[in-house]
């Protein structure tokens, strides 16, 4: 099913009340808007299911206070609105998306007494990778991060990622990854990314540098309990023993990279080891999906 062939309108959340996605709007003096003061987060539903729904609504609780947007409710109830949302709207398999903002006020750098944050929340089909994507893997480049040194609150400030993938478009790739000044390697415009090197699964340790992803935590989960050796460090392109690299995210499970800047990682075909992740991953997907 595509969004396009479903004949149902499309629902979101505005501030309490569930609208019409095409008459859902804000104020245009909303602090999101102006100083892109605000936080979101996206999950994925599976057949009615969530995946994580509570990391990621703990993930927004964290980001929430790391900018002090007070929760506009609590985590119980933000967690029905989600799930009514998905409800409303005609997908099996769902992203659903939730920003916060610091609400509507005359502009003013600082916020002037107190706010009601905005909510909204609105479902999108999930988006599939393409089969060719999967069976050849991705293309990369990298680039020195430009983006704050707040990476692990999800802020909807996001032209750094923006400008990031039109670059990594503009050269024919995928993702954009960011790295320090060591060159070090640390997440993608949206999505975390590992390496397979000597066998052990690596990825960047959580700190500024990083958002925790959800889903990076359950690569790096199942990659555990089925007996694979992850390590959490910073680590470069030029290591040697360095085979397999895959990124991350809510939608994407993990994708295989198979290029990153012309180097060919491995012998340039998605991974074994990558592969099996996802498989690992999917598998609780499906078995989400089967309720
Ligand atoms: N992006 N790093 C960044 C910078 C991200 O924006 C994302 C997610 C991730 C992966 O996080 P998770 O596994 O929790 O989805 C890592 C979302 C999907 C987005 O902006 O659409």
């Amino acid at each position: 099913m595509s969004e396009a062939s479903t004949q149902q309108a499309l629902t979101a959340y505005v501030n309490g009340v569930f609208v019409p996605l095409e008459d859902a709007t804000v104020h245009i003096e909303d602090r999101g808007f102006q100083f892109a003061d605000g936080v979101y987060e996206v999950v994925a539903c599976f057949g009615g299911n969530f995946l994580d729904l509570q990391p990621h609504l703990e993930r927004l609780q964290r980001s929430c206070d790391g900018v002090r947007i007070p929760l506009p409710c609590s985590l119980d109830k933000m967690a029905t609105l989600v799930q009514e949302t998905y409800e409303r709207n005609p997908f099996e398999d769902a992203m659903v998306y939730i920003q916060i903002t610091r609400g509507a006020a005359p502009r003013s750098h600082l916020p002037q007494g107190e706010l009601t944050p905005t909510l909204i929340i609105t479902a999108r089909l999930l988006p599939k990778p393409s089969d060719a994507k999967l069976a050849s893997g991705i293309k990369a480049i990298t680039l020195q991060d430009i983006r704050w040194k707040h990476c692990e609150i999800k802020s909807i400030a996001l032209l750094a990622s923006v400008l990031g993938k039109q670059e990594a478009a503009l050269k024919g790739a995928d993702e954009a990854f960011w790295l320090d000044e060591e060159n070090h390697v640390l997440e993608g415009c949206a999505t975390n990314i590992f390496a397979i090197i000597d066998g052990t699964l690596v990825t960047h340790p959580l700190d500024h540098q990083v958002l925790g992803g959800i889903t990076r935590d359950m690569a790096m989960r199942v990659a555990k309990e089925h007996g694979l050796t992850v390590e959490e460090r910073a680590w470069t392109l030029n290591e040697s023993g360095l085979t397999e690299a895959m990124m991350s995210s809510t939608t994407n499970a993990v994708m295989p990279i198979a290029c990153i800047n012309e180097q060919t990682i491995g012998d340039g075909k998605p991974g074994n080891i990558t592969m099996q992740i996802r498989g690992w991953m999917l598998e609780a997907m499906d078995t989400l999906r089967r309720g």
